[in-house]
């Protein structure tokens, strides 16, 4: 049978409300997987829901992960896993002046404290099988800072080291973690900032993607890659999607 194939796999994703994360609980279990899926917004989570091939093992469970009783009810509820794949996350740019402590705080506590709390209980109530591969949502920001983007590129490379840790400190049970980092994928969050940046400005930055930017499969279909046992010999790595963007040659 192939590797790449999710059958007899269950998989947590984060953020799966929304954008990227819904795309790829719809992936896994269009590749044979069953997926638990997580996010804030109920009626959007339902929305995922229902769109998921109907397998029998398929959970939701809405939870705002920076609650933490949310966060703890979350792990106990969680059956044991082969594969986390971590997409919640926010964007707030914001000019160095502008900075401040709550703002500093906001960004990291979603897209880097959540997280790392996340994977504590989950290792410390032994829910993760042998084998089990972790997948975080990273960004081309984290090794390539724009303006404005202190915080997300800050939180980006963060995480992108907390994964590292995870392939260190995990391998004698099998269990590989990556990151996935993209450059500009059409989702919600695209949108949200498509309002902050004038016309003249997106367009701008649209033309420099050799292949155009990315869609929500060109993101699942590497998260499904790095959750089968096709990528069993990758660990401690990030894989850029980036449409040619970083080449700079346009
Ligand atoms: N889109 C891009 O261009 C792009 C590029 C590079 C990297 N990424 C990364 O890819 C990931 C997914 O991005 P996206 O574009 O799919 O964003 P999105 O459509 O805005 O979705 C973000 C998801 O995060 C969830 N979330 C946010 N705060 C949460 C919290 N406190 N507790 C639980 N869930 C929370 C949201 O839940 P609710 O909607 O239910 O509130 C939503 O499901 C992010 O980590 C992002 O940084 C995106």
């Amino acid at each position: 049978m192939t590797p790449f194939h999710l059958h007899n796999k269950t998989i947590l994703v984060t953020g799966a409300s929304s954008g990227i994360g819904k795309q790829i609980a719809i992936s896994i279990c269009e590749m044979g997987g069953n997926v638990v899926i997580t996010g804030r917004d109920e009626e959007r989570l339902g929305e995922t829901f229902a769109a998921l091939k109907k397998n029998d093992g398929n959970l939701t469970i809405t939870a705002d992960l920076l609650d933490k009783d949310n966060l703890s009810d979350l792990v106990t509820k969680l059956p044991l896993l082969d594969g986390i794949v971590h997409c919640a996350g926010i964007v707030k740019p914001y000019p160095v002046k502008f900075l401040s402590e709550e703002k500093i705080f906001e960004t990291f506590q979603t897209n880097y404290n959540i997280h790392v709390l996340l994977m504590a209980q989950i290792t410390r109530q032994k829910k993760l099988n042998r084998n089990a591969s972790i997948v975080f949502l990273s960004s081309i920001s984290a090794a390539h800072p724009h303006k404005g983007g202190a915080l997300y590129s800050g939180s980006k490379a963060a995480i992108e080291s907390f994964s590292k840790v995870i392939a260190l400190e995990f391998y004698s049970q099998g269990i590989r973690s990556n990151c996935i980092s993209p450059a500009m994928v059409k989702t919600p969050m695209y949108e949200y900032a498509e309002k902050g940046a004038s016309k003249e400005t997106l367009d701008e930055h649209v033309n420099k993607y050799p292949l155009g930017v990315g869609t929500t499969s060109d993101i699942s279909n590497t998260a499904v890659f790095l959750l089968s046992d096709a990528s069993k010999w990758i660990t401690g790595i990030s894989i850029t999607l980036d449409g040619g963007f970083l080449l700079g040659g346009i």
